[in-house]
């Protein structure tokens, strides 16, 4: 694999993110900490939002449209458990598809440097 190939490609592309955001959001909402925190949420735009962001950190040619992370998760109260939680299910999600250790370990630490925006605002 040439080193220029991105996390995006490597991994299968839109394909291959899509299965890995369906399988964490199953992962999550199946999550009794972690579920009434998407009560009454628009479930397909989040959806869609992740893609995008997960895409986009992976270094795909997709743009992310969404809020940016302290503005999205503002005032939820979101404890440093739910976080630590919901990067769990994103890196079984990312394992279970097939995605390279490598690959997930980047992905993760890309994720993890997003705490401070997304914990306790
Ligand atoms: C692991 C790091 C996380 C990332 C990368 C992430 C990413 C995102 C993205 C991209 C959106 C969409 C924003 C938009 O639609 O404008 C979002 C929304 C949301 N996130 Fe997170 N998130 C993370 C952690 C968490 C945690 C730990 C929780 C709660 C336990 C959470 C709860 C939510 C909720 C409830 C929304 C919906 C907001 C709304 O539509 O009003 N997120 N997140």
């Amino acid at each position: 694999m040439p080193d220029s190939q991105s996390i995006y490609d490597s991994v299968g592309g839109r394909e291959a993110v899509e299965a890995v955001v369906s399988d964490f959001y199953d992962r999550v909402f199946d999550d009794p900490v972690l579920e009434p925190y998407f009560e009454g949420i628009d479930r397909e735009a989040l959806y869609a939002h992740q893609v995008q962001f997960i895409s986009a950190v992976a270094g795909g040619p997709v743009s992310y449209e969404g809020a940016d992370m302290r503005a999205a998760h503002e005032g939820m109260g979101i404890t440093e458990e739910a976080f630590g939680r919901v990067a769990t299910y994103l890196g079984e999600a990312l394992r279970e598809n097939g995605v390279a250790e490598g690959n997930v370990e980047a992905v993760l630490e890309a994720v993890g440097a997003l705490e401070p925006d997304v914990v306790g605002q």
